[in-house]
This record gives structure tokens, C-alpha cells and sequence, in this order.
């Protein structure tokens, strides 16, 4: 094991490089986004240089994807693609049913289309991740820049009604500004400590007028591979 990487890094590669057996020549994969998923791609890199692994990728962000050229990997977008074989993407949070809280990174709207393309989603996650119940980690809601408050205030109104213990709505920052996702949205930050009915929260967020996509992922995970800080992984 490289003496350079954290106990965290090593969970994470462990779950990024057994997920990367996975695809094959040939195939049409989603790429993730994320510190797990840049240790995928990396692998993906190697294979493709060692083993001659030849496929085709649609990178769910500008990050991923230049990740990915840089790697020698060929990008297409997804309407070229069309439909994917497989999804290999991150996490924040994952439960027993394979829900999972997704978008730390910014990247659910393409992330949730590009899964959504796909016959199958593997997740690769550290062992942290996994939960008794969703939302200790605060769900990101993309919403259009124009009136943004008010799209905060209706999403504050409809968590009155929601099975969640918080409700706080933080709009995302970066380097003093308001973040900007890779479609030109903002994020708000839902600080709920639990969810109680995941499918519920997702329908009604998503009917709230500016808001684009949450980062519930329900019925879409098919399998987790689950990294641990001494490099095994074991799989949900
Ligand atoms: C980005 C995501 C990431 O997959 C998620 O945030 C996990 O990231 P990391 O692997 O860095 O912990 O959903 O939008």
C-alpha cells in the first residue's frame, strides 16, 4: 500500500479499482464524479494502458471529463451515447435499500440523468458512508439562479410538511460566491439529520418551481462496493 495515502484514500481506491474490473471492451460507461470516482478513472487510465481496455465514457462533469481525456479515455457526451452498459459513480451517504444522498460534489443533475441512462449503477464507497438512515449528511438541491430565495423560502415551507428532524437551507459558497454548478445552478444545502421518507421528500422537492434535481437516488443503485481502510472491499 502506498505510504502516502490516507486510510481514507486507501478505502477509496480499494472500492475505485475493484469497480473498474468491471467494465469491459466495448462498453458504454457512465464516469462519476468525485475524489472516489478520480481514483476510477485513474484505474481506468492504467487499464487502458496495461490491458489495451478499450470503451467509451460519458463523464458526469467538466472534471471528470477532462480527467478522463487526460487519461487517453474516449468522451462522448451522453446523446451521442445514447444508452449506457453500466454507471460507475460516488456517494455521500448510502442505506440498506440502496438509497443514497449524492451531489457533495455538485454533480447530481448529471449524475442522476447519467445513471438514469444506464442498465446498471454500481456505487463506490467508502465504508463511512453507509447508514442506518439517510440525511446526517446535508442533501443539496440544484435551483435556478433567478429568485433563488424564493426558491428557498418554498423549500423551507415544503420541509415543514416532511418526516425530517432539521430544516435548514444553506445556500452552497465558493471562494466567496455563490457556487456554480457545471449546468450554471446553485445548490442549496438541506440540513435535515434525518429522512424519514426519502421518496416523499424527493417528489415534493422536486415540485417546488426553480428547483431543478435533488440528490436522492431512489431505485436507481443496482449494487455498492464498499471500500475499507485496510483495502478490502466486500460488496452490498
Ligand atoms: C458528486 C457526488 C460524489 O459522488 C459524492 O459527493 C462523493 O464524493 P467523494 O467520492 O469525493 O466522497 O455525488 O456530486
Amino acid at each position: 500500500m502506498p505510504a502516502d495515502l490516507s486510510p481514507s484514500d486507501i478505502a477509496k481506491r480499494a472500492t475505485a479499482r475493484r469497480a473498474a474490473d468491471l467494465v469491459e471492451t466495448g462498453m458504454k460507461v457512465g464516469l462519476g464524479t468525485g475524489s472516489t470516482a478520480a481514483f476510477l478513472v485513474s484505474r481506468l487510465g492504467e487499464r487502458l494502458r496495461d490491458e489495451g481496455l478499450r470503451f467509451t465514457a460519458v463523464p458526469t462533469s467538466t472534471r471528470t471529463a477532462e480527467q478522463a481525456r487526460g487519461e487517453g479515455i474516449e468522451v462522448v457526451t451522453l446523446n451521442e451515447a445514447g444508452r449506457l452498459d453500466l454507471t460507475i459513480d460516488g456517494a455521500d451517504e448510502f442505506d440498506a435499500d440502496l438509497t443514497l444522498i449524492k451531489g457533495g460534489g455538485g454533480a447530481h443533475l448529471q449524475e442522476k440523468i447519467v445513471a438514469a441512462a444506464s442498465d446498471r449503477m454500481v456505487v463506490i464507497a467508502d465504508a463511512g458512508k453507509e447508514v442506518a438512515t439517510l440525511g446526517a449528511f446535508p442533501l443539496p438541491v440544484e435551483v435556478i439562479p433567478f429568485g433563488w430565495r424564493t426558491t428557498q423560502a418554498l423549500v423551507a415551507r415544503t420541509l415543514e410538511n416532511m418526516d425530517v428532524d432539521g430544516g435548514e437551507t444553506v445556500l452552497r459558497m465558493r471562494d466567496g460566491a455563490a457556487f456554480v454548478t457545471d449546468e450554471g445552478n446553485h445548490i442549496l444545502d438541506l440540513h435535515l439529520g434525518r429522512i424519514g421518507d426519502a421518496r416523499a421528500l424527493s417528489a415534493a422537492l422536486n415540485h417546488v418551481p426553480g428547483v431543478v434535481e435533488n440528490g436522492l437516488f431512489i431505485d436507481i443503485c443496482d449494487s455498492v462496493v464498499i471500500g475499507h481502510e485496510d483495502g478490502s472491499v466486500s460488496l452490498r
